[in-house]
C-alpha cells in the first residue's frame, strides 16, 4: 500500500455562490436532510428518490433484497425506461414538454436536427415496431454499432420499449473486438450505419461489421442507417436499410410493462484478462439512479441545453447522453464529431450557437483544450453556461482551475464525478449547490452511496495513507453480474472483501480530514488512456498474435495530456529485429484487433523480457522503464539483470 501515498497537497476551496444555491435543485438544508437520510437508510433514500423521480406502472412490493453478491432492487416494480423518458414528457401532467427540443443535435459537416419530444416518440415507436417485426423479442440481444446520431438514441429507447437487451460497441472497436462481443452476448441482430463523419472525412462502420459477421454467424439481420451515403455492400436476405423499414412501420407502439429487475442493456468493459467483461445492468435501480443524479449532480432544469460529449458508447454517453437526462424532460446535445473539426474552436462555437448551460466533459479533453491555447477560446461567447463537470479520470488540479477559470468565466461550479460501468450513475461527487469543492478531489459519495477507503483488511483508512475505494453497501445502479460469467463477477468485485460484502471497485484512493475523496487512479491492469479503459491483457494479447510476436508486456505510463499512454515490451520470434516499420505494423495489428484508441505510444524490442527466476514478467519494473525513472527495488531475483538496460533505451522514431 505504500505506492498508494499520496503526494497531493490540494489547499484551495471554491464555494458555492450563494444564488447558485439558493436556485439549486437542492440547497444547502435540503442536500443536508438527504444526505442525512441517505447515511440513516439508504435503503430508505434511494426509495424516496424512485418515487419522486420514476414513474412506476405497478409500485415494488420490497425496496432491496440482498445476498452479496446479488441485489434486487424495487422487487415487483414494473416500469418501462422509453416510458420514463418520451411518453410521460408527452402526456397527462409532462405533455407540454411534446414540442420541446429532446435531442439538438449536431453533425460534424454542420448539418443539425432538432427532435422535439413528440418526435423523438414517434420516432421510438416506429423502430419499436420494426424491431419486433424482425422478430426481435423481450430478452433478446441488439447489438448497437454506430456513429453519433439521433438513431441511435432511437434505436437504445426502441429496445427499452420493447424490453430487448442492447449491448452497444463503440464505433472505434474493430471488427475482432465486434465479432468478440457479439458471439459473448448471443446476438442475432445488429443495427448499425453507413458510416459516420470525423476530422472531416467520412469512415465506415458497415463494412467494418461486414467483416466482423464473418466470424459471427449467428447474426442473421443487419439494419443499416444512411449517414455519409458511402457505397457499402448490403448482402440479400440478412441486410436492410433503416429508412425503407421505418417508412412502412406504425407509429404505435405501447411500452412493455418491464420488471425492475429484467435487464435493460450489456454493456462490455476492460479487465484484468483479455476477455472483455459483458457489465449486464438492470431496469428500475438503474433508471433510478441515473435519472436522480442528473437531476441533482447536473442540477438540470427544464431551461437548460444540456451537453455532455461523452460518446454513447462509452457508459457516460448511456446514462448522461441519454437516460438520465431525458428520463428529466431535459433537453440534450448530441454532436458527431472531433473537438478540432474544422478548427479548435468547435466545442466553444457549438456552446456559444446552441447558448449551452452545463457541459459535462473529461480531463483528456481540458488538457487538451489547454494545449490547443485559449485564443480558441476567447473568440467566442460563453456566458451561458453555468455549470461544468468532468468525468473519466482524475483531474490534476492546473487542469481543473483552468476549466473553472477559462471556460466557466469562475462562475461555474465543478462537479468532478466518480463512477464507473459497473456502477452505473454517479458515486462520488459535489453537489453544485451545497458543497465546497477542492481543485482534484470528486469530494463526497452521493447521498445513499456508502463509500470508503480500506486496507488489505477491510478496516477503514484515512489521511494520507491511501488506501482500496469500496463501496459497503448495495446502490440501486449496480451492475447485476458480468454477462455468462458468474464466477468473475464474484472474483472480480466481490471475493477480496467477502466476508464484509463489500464492492471492490479497482482504484486507489485516500480521504482527507473533511472525509473529501481523492481519486488516485486504479490498481489493477487496467490502464485508463484519455478516460477509456483498456486491459493491458487485451493489448497484450493483441501483439501476441501477431505473427513476429514471441512475447509482449504492455504497461502504463502516466501522460501529460491523455492520462495513461501504453508503452509495450516486445520480444521478437527467432532472431528477427525490430525497427520502426515493425512497430507502424504492430499499432496498425493493435487498431485491428481492438481499435485505434488502444494503440501503444511506445513500442520497445527486446530480446527477453524481466522476469523473475519462476518466470513471473516483473511489471513494477516495467513501468519504471516505461516512465524513464530509476528501476527501483529489489532486482535480485531476476533471472537476467543485463536486460533491463536494453529496455530503457527510448524508441527511435
Ligand atoms: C476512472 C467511466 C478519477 C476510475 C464513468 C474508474 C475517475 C474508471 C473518475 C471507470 C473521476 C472515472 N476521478 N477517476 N471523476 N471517473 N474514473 O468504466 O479509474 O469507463 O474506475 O466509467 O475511470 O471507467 P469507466
Amino acid at each position: 500500500m505504500a505506492d498508494l501515498e499520496s503526494i497531493l497537497e490540494e489547499k484551495r476551496v471554491f464555494k458555492p455562490s450563494a444564488e447558485f444555491s439558493k436556485k439549486a435543485n437542492w440547497n444547502k438544508a435540503t442536500a443536508k436532510a438527504m444526505r442525512e437520510l441517505g447515511e440513516k437508510s439508504p435503503q430508505r433514500f434511494w426509495a424516496k428518490m424512485a418515487k419522486e423521480n420514476i414513474t412506476w406502472m405497478k409500485p415494488w412490493k420490497k425496496v432491496l433484497d440482498w445476498k452479496a453478491p446479488n441485489a434486487k432492487w424495487f422487487l415487483g416494480g414494473k416500469l418501462n425506461v422509453s416510458h420514463n423518458c418520451l411518453d410521460r414528457h408527452i402526456e397527462g401532467e409532462g405533455s407540454w414538454r411534446k414540442n420541446k427540443a429532446a435531442i439538438i443535435w449536431e453533425g460534424e459537416p454542420g448539418d443539425t436536427r432538432t427532435i422535439t419530444y413528440g418526435q423523438l416518440h414517434r420516432e421510438v415507436c416506429k423502430f419499436s415496431n420494426v424491431l419486433k417485426q424482425q422478430g426481435v423479442k423481450k430478452g433478446d440481444r441488439v447489438v448497437l454499432y454506430m456513429p453519433m446520431i439521433p438513431e441511435l438514441a432511437v434505436a437504445m429507447l426502441a429496445c427499452t420499449r420493447i424490453g430487448a437487451i442492447h449491448s452497444i460497441i463503440f464505433g472505434g472497436f474493430s471488427a475482432t473486438s465486434i465479432s468478440d462481443r457479439v458471439n459473448d452476448a448471443g446476438a442475432k441482430i445488429i443495427v448499425t450505419a453507413d458510416g459516420g463523419f470525423r476530422r472531416g472525412k467520412p469512415f465506415g462502420l458497415k463494412s467494418i461489421v461486414n467483416e466482423a459477421l464473418e466470424s459471427a454467424p449467428g447474426v442473421k439481420r443487419v439494419i443499416v442507417a444512411k449517414r455519409t451515403a458511402q457505397r457499402v455492400s448490403m448482402q440479400v436476405g440478412r441486410d436492410l436499410w433503416w429508412d425503407d423499414l421505418m417508412a412502412e412501420a406504425s407509429a404505435n407502439c405501447p411500452p412493455a410493462e418491464m420488471d425492475a429487475e429484467d435487464p435493460l442493456f450489456i454493456l462490455y468493459t476492460s479487465g484484468t484478462t483479455g476477455k472483455p467483461k459483458g457489465i449486464l445492468h438492470t431496469t428500475g435501480g438503474y433508471l433510478t439512479q441515473a435519472t436522480t443524479t442528473s437531476k441533482y449532480v447536473f442540477d438540470l432544469k427544464d431551461d437548460d441545453i444540456y451537453w455532455c460529449t461523452a460518446d454513447i458508447g462509452w457508459v457516460t454517453g448511456h446514462s448522461y447522453v441519454v437516460y438520465g437526462i431525458l428520463a428529466n424532460g431535459a433537453t440534450t446535445v448530441m454532436y458527431e464529431g472531433a473537438p478540432n473539426s474544422p478548427a479548435e474552436d468547435r466545442f466553444w462555437d457549438i456552446i456559444e450557437r446552441h447558448r449551452i448551460t452545463i457541459f459535462y466533459t473529461a480531463p483528456t479533453a481540458i488538457r487538451t483544450f489547454i494545449r490547443w491555447g485559449d485564443e480558441h477560446i476567447k473568440k467566442h461567447d460563453l456566458s451561458s453556461l453555468r455549470l461544468l463537470g468532468t468525468v473519466g479520470e482524475p483531474i490534476n488540479p492546473e487542469a481543473w482551475t483552468w476549466y473553472q477559470k477559462v471556460i466557466g468565466g469562475g462562475r461555474c461550479p465543478i462537479v468532478d464525478t466518480w463512477w464507473q460501468t459497473e456502477t452505473g450513475g454517479i458515486m462520488i461527487t459535489s453537489l453544485p449547490g451545497s458543497v465546497n469543492t477542492k481543485p482534484g478531489s470528486a469530494t463526497l459519495p452521493f447521498p445513499g452511496i456508502c463509500a470508503d477507503t480500506v486496507n488489505e483488511a477491510g478496516e477503514s483508512v484515512s489521511g494520507k495513507t491511501g488506501g482500496l475505494l469500496v463501496i459497503k453497501k448495495p446502490w440501486p445502479g449496480m451492475l447485476r453480474g458480468i454477462w455468462g460469467d458468474k464466477k468473475r463477477f464474484r472474483e472480480t468485485y466481490w471475493d477480496k472483501f467477502k466476508k464484509q460484502g463489500f464492492y471492490l471497485a479497482g482504484d486507489g484512493a485516500h480521504r482527507d480530514r473533511q472525509g473529501y475523496f481523492w481519486i488516485m487512479g486504479r490498481i489493477d491492469d487496467v490502464m485508463n488512456v484519455s478516460g477509456h479503459r483498456i486491459g493491458t491483457m487485451e493489448v497484450e494479447s493483441a501483439l501476441v498474435s501477431h505473427a513476429k510476436v514471441a512475447e509482449a508486456a504492455v504497461v502504463g505510463r502516466p501522460d501529460a495530456i491523455t492520462g495513461t499512454a501504453v508503452v509495450a515490451f516486445v520480444t521478437l520470434k527467432g532472431g528477427l529485429e525490430g525497427d520502426n516499420s515493425l512497430r507502424d505494423a504492430l499499432r496498425k495489428h493493435v487498431a485491428k484487433e481492438i481499435g485505434s484508441f488502444a494503440k501503444p505510444a511506445d513500442i520497445r524490442f527486446s530480446n527477453a523480457l524481466p522476469k523473475t527466476r519462476s518466470g513471473k514478467i516483473m511489471r513494477r519494473l516495467l513501468r519504471n522503464i516505461a516512465e524513464g525513472v530509476d528501476v527501483v527495488g529489489d532486482t535480485t531475483t531476476l533471472e537476467d539483470p543485463s536486460i533491463i538496460a536494453k529496455l530503457q533505451q527510448p524508441e527511435t522514431r
